[in-house]
C-alpha cells in the first residue's frame, strides 16, 4: 500500500518563517519523503540565509525571488533548477552549498504572456557566476529560443565565481553565445539591479534593452580601483558606471529607474509593445475608431522656422492617449525614440527633436536611432518617423569621431528595414538627412508632409549665399540682393510641393489630419511582405 502524503501547506502551516521550519526539521532525526521535500524547498527559499537577505534589504535592494514575484503575474512563476548546486571543491566551497546556487531561473507570465526569467541571487556568493549558475541561465535561454518567448535577466552579481576560475569564464561565454544566437529571434531584456562588472557586462550589452536602477546598480569593465591604478583617476562606482552615467553619457542603458519597483514596472510596460518572437506581431489592444482629428496639432510648430518646439507634443497627440513610452530619454536628446500605440497597435517612433541641437543628426543620435530601428524591424513593429531635421551636425568633433560611418548606421538601418514605415515631415527636411530619415527612396512606404514643410538641399539663406554669390557681391545693395534671393529660393524650394510633384511625398496634409491618415495607412500596410535579397548577413558599418 502506498504512503499517505501530508499536503505541503499543512506541513508548513505551523511555522511562521522558513528558517523556523528548517530549524525544526534539522533536529528531527527522521523525515518523511514529503517532509524531506518540504525541507529542501524551504532551504532553497532561504538562499544565502536570513542575515544576507536582511543585508540585501538594508541596501535598499530586493531579493532575487522578491523581484521575480513583482515581475510576473501573481502565482505564475514556475521554477526550473531549484535544487541545482555548484560543484566546486576548491577553497572550502565543498563545505558551502546553497540549493539553486546563485541564480533563480524559470518561466511565468507577464500580462498573461509567457516569459523566461533569470534572477541573480546576491545572497549566495554575491550572485557570482558559477558553472552551475551559467548552466541554469543557458537552460532557460535554450527553452526561450525553442518556444519563442522573451528572456528577462535580473542582474545582481559580483561577476565570475572567483573560486571556480576558468570554468566560470566558460560559463559566461556560453551565455554570450546564446545571447547572440537569440538576438533577433526572441526579445531579450536586462535589468541591472546591483553590481555588473568585468566581462559580465557583455551579456546585457548584447541584449535588446538595458534598464538600470539609480544608486544601487553599476556597470563597468574595470572598477574604480583598477581605474585608479592604471590612469590615476579617482572615481566612484556611481560616477564610473551608475545608471545616470550610462543613460546619459555612454548610452549603454536605455532606461534609468528611480528604484527597483519602477524598474520592474518599466520592464512590464515595455512588454506591452513587443511580440513574443520574430515570427509574431506585438499584442493588439481593443480600440474603437472615432473622431481622430487632433486640431491642437495645427499650432504645435512655430511659424518661425528657426524657433524650437518639443516634438513630444506631436508624438503624444498622434498616439493613443498616454501610450508613449520613451526609450533612451536622456541620451542623444536631439532624436527621440520609443514605443506607443496607434489605434491599439504597437509602433516604434523615431523623431528629430527640434528643441535640442535644432534636431540635427549627430553620431550619438544616429547610433541610438539605428539600434531602435533594428529592434523594431527584427520584431515586426511598424515604424513611424517624425522629421524636422536641418542636417548633420558640422564640426571637427563629429568628423574626427566618425560621423561618416556612424551616420551611415541609421541610413543602413532604415534601408534594410522591411516593416511598414511611414514618415511625416513636420518642418525641415534638409540635405542628406532628408534621405536618411526614412525617405521614400530608401524604402519608406508612405510619406506625408505638413503644409509648412521645407524639403531642400539646405536652408534658403545658405543656398542663396552659395549659388548667387557673384550676383550678390556685384549688387549695389548686397544685403537687399541676398534677401531677394533668399525669398526667391524659399518660394521655389522651401515647401513640400516640389517633392510632392515627384511623388516623393504622397500627400501634403494638415497637422490635424495626421492621426487619421496614419491609422489608415498603417492598416493598409498591415500585410506588407518584403523579402530581402538572399545573403548570409549584411555588413552594417559598426
Ligand atoms: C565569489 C563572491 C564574489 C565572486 C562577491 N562574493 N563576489 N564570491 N566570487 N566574484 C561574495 C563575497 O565573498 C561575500 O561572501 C558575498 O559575495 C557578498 O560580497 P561583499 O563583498 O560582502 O558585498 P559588497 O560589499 O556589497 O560588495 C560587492 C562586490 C564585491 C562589489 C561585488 O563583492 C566584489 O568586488 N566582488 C568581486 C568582484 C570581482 O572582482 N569579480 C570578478 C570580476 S571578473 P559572504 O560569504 O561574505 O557573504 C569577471 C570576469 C568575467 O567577472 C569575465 C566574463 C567574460
Amino acid at each position: 500500500m502506498g504512503r499517505a502524503f501530508v499536503p505541503l501547506h499543512l506541513l508548513t502551516a505551523s511555522f511562521k518563517k522558513t528558517s523556523d521550519f528548517l530549524m525544526q526539521t534539522t533536529t528531527t532525526p527522521t523525515l518523511t519523503a514529503a517532509e524531506h521535500l518540504l525541507k529542501k524547498n524551504a532551504e532553497a527559499l532561504l538562499a544565502g540565509g536570513q542575515s544576507r537577505i536582511d543585508a540585501q534589504h538594508k541596501k535598499g535592494k530586493l531579493t532575487a525571488r522578491e523581484r521575480i514575484d513583482l515581475l510576473l503575474d501573481e502565482g505564475s512563476f514556475e521554477e526550473i533548477g531549484k535544487f541545482v548546486m555548484h560543484r566546486c571543491k576548491d577553497f572550502g566551497l565543498d563545505k558551502e552549498h546553497y540549493l539553486g546556487d546563485s541564480v533563480i531561473t524559470g518561466y511565468g507570465t507577464i500580462h498573461g504572456r509567457l516569459v523566461y526569467v533569470f534572477s541573480q541571487d546576491f545572497t549566495v556568493f554575491g550572485g557570482s557566476l558559477s558553472e552551475a549558475h551559467a548552466e541554469k541561465v543557458c537552460r532557460i535561454m535554450d527553452l526561450a529560443m525553442k518556444n519563442g518567448a522573451p528572456v528577462i535577466g535580473l542582474n545582481d552579481s559580483g561577476g565570475a565565481r572567483i573560486q571556480e576560475g576558468v570554468v566560470s569564464l566558460a560559463g559566461y561565454a556560453d551565455i554570450f553565445y546564446r545571447n547572440t544566437q537569440a538576438s533577433g529571434v526572441v526579445p531579450q531584456l536586462s535589468a541591472i539591479m546591483g553590481p555588473c562588472a568585468g566581462g559580465a557586462v557583455y551579456s546585457p550589452a548584447i541584449t535588446d534593452f538595458i534598464l538600470m536602477v539609480e544608486n544601487t546598480s553599476y556597470m563597468f569593465v574595470t572598477g574604480p580601483n583598477v581605474v585608479k591604478t592604471v590612469t590615476h583617476e579617482e572615481v566612484s562606482s556611481e560616477d564610473l558606471g551608475g545608471a545616470s552615467v550610462h543613460s546619459s553619457k555612454s548610452g549603454v542603458a536605455h532606461v534609468s529607474c528611480a528604484n527597483e519597483v519602477s524598474c520592474i514596472n518599466d520592464l512590464k510596460r515595455m512588454m506591452r509593445y513587443i511580440p513574443q518572437n520574430c515570427e509574431e506581431i506585438a499584442p493588439i489592444y481593443p480600440y474603437q475608431l472615432g473622431d481622430e482629428r487632433r486640431e491642437s496639432l495645427n499650432s504645435v510648430v512655430p511659424e518661425n522656422a528657426n524657433q524650437p518646439y518639443d516634438i513630444r507634443e506631436v508624438i503624444e497627440q498622434v498616439l493613443d492617449s498616454e501610450t508613449f513610452m520613451e526609450i533612451h530619454k536622456d541620451y542623444a536628446e536631439n532624436i527621440i525614440v520609443g514605443f506607443g500605440l496607434l489605434a491599439g497597435r504597437s509602433i516604434g517612433i523615431v523623431a528629430n527633436q527640434p528643441s535640442h541641437l535644432a534636431g540635427c543628426l549627430d553620431i550619438n543620435a544616429s547610433k541610438k536611432a539605428a539600434r531602435f530601428v533594428r529592434f523594431c524591424d527584427a520584431f515586426n513593429i511598424p515604424l513611424l518617423v517624425f522629421e524636422d531635421v536641418p542636417g548633420f551636425l558640422p564640426g571637427t568633433e563629429q568628423e574626427w569621431n566618425g560621423i561618416i560611418s556612424n551616420g551611415a548606421k541609421l541610413l543602413y538601418a532604415f534601408c534594410e528595414a522591411t516593416v511598414p514605415r511611414i514618415t511625416v515631415i513636420t518642418r525641415k527636411a534638409y540635405g542628406g538627412a532628408y534621405d536618411v530619415m526614412n525617405s521614400k527612396h530608401i524604402g519608406a512606404d508612405m510619406n506625408y508632409a505638413w503644409p509648412n514643410a521645407e524639403i531642400a538641399v539646405m536652408g534658403a539663406k545658405g543656398a542663396a549665399e552659395i549659388i548667387f554669390r557673384k550676383e550678390i557681391t556685384a549688387a549695389a545693395n548686397p544685403e537687399e540682393k541676398l534677401q531677394e534671393k533668399v525669398e526667391e529660393y524659399q518660394r521655389k524650394f522651401a515647401n513640400p510641393y516640389r517633392a510632392a510633384h515627384r511623388g516623393y511625398i504622397d500627400e501634403v496634409i494638415m497637422p490635424e489630419q495626421t492621426r487619421q491618415k496614419l491609422i489608415a495607412a498603417f492598416k493598409m500596410l498591415e500585410n506588407k511582405a518584403v523579402s530581402a535579397p538572399r545573403k548570409k548577413h549584411g555588413n552594417i558599418p559598426l
